[in-house]
């Protein structure tokens, strides 16, 4: 289902050059629960925005389904994103001035009631029934995180790519965002590409793949 191959990507800050990603290769079927793992600055994130579409490699191809995703306009590629794919992030990214049910239903392709009721649903199931109509800076770490993963769900996209979706919060409650992501993810036969730094949360997934060196460094 994801299929990258030969990813290069490299930043120069002056005469420095850093390589980055450095001809990676990587498979993810369908459903799978993969953990990308590696030290800090080794990649990790730079290769889930390259993996979703929203870094351009300088060379190399990340195939979804099938669909070669950097041959697509900026456009197109948008909206492939927007039907594929849900986004989880460290630090939430929710939108200040929305309230819980407003951030939750900015990915739904289509408004109205019906859409609404879903969103609703999924924040009931994340636990924030009582929290609709709270503004971010009114939730705790906790109670954000559930928000930005209900967005990330909201259009049901086949596969979730999550940042160190635990990396603010303390043990319990990433144990128990961890947990609610994984019965989301298995519930809906999603895959689910998540960063993290913590080898005893990667113990969890199906696979772990260890960056380093620019490469998968245990395919
Ligand atoms: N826009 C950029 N310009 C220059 N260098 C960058 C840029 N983005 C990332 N880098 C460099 O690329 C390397 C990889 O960064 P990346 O954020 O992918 O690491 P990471 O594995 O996610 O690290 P962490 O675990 O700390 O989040 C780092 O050395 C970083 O300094
Ligand atoms: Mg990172």
């Amino acid at each position: 289902m994801i299929t990258a191959s030969n990813l290069h990507r490299s930043y120069s800050i002056g005469h420095n050059t850093i390589e980055v990603l450095h001809g990676l290769d990587l498979h993810i079927n369908k459903g799978e629960k993969v953990f990308l793992c590696g030290p800090s600055g080794a990649g990790k994130t730079t290769l889930m925005y390259t993996l979703a579409g929203l870094e351009q490699p300088q060379q190399g191809k990340v195939l979804i389904d099938g669909t070669d995703i950097y041959a697509l306009n900026l456009k197109k590629r948008a909206l492939f994103r927007n039907k594929t794919m849900g986004f989880i992030f460290q630090n939430y990214m929710l939108m200040p001035e929305l309230t819980a049910l407003e951030n939750a239903s900015l990915a739904t392709a289509v408004a109205g009631r019906e859409a609404t009721e879903q969103v609703i649903a999924l924040l009931e199931r994340v636990g924030l029934g009582n929290r609709l109509h709270h503004l971010p800076n009114e939730l705790s770490g906790g109670e954000q995180q559930r928000v930005a993963i209900a967005r990330a769900l909201a259009h049901n996209p086949a596969i979730i790519f999550a940042d160190e979706p635990t990396g603010n919060l303390d043990s319990r409650n990433g144990g128990q965002i961890l947990d609610l992501l994984f019965s989301l993810a298995e519930e809906g036969g999603k895959t689910l590409v998540t960063v993290t730094h913590d080898a005893s949360i990667a113990a969890r997934g199906d696979r772990t793949l260890i960056i380093r060196d620019g490469v998968v460094a245990n395919a």
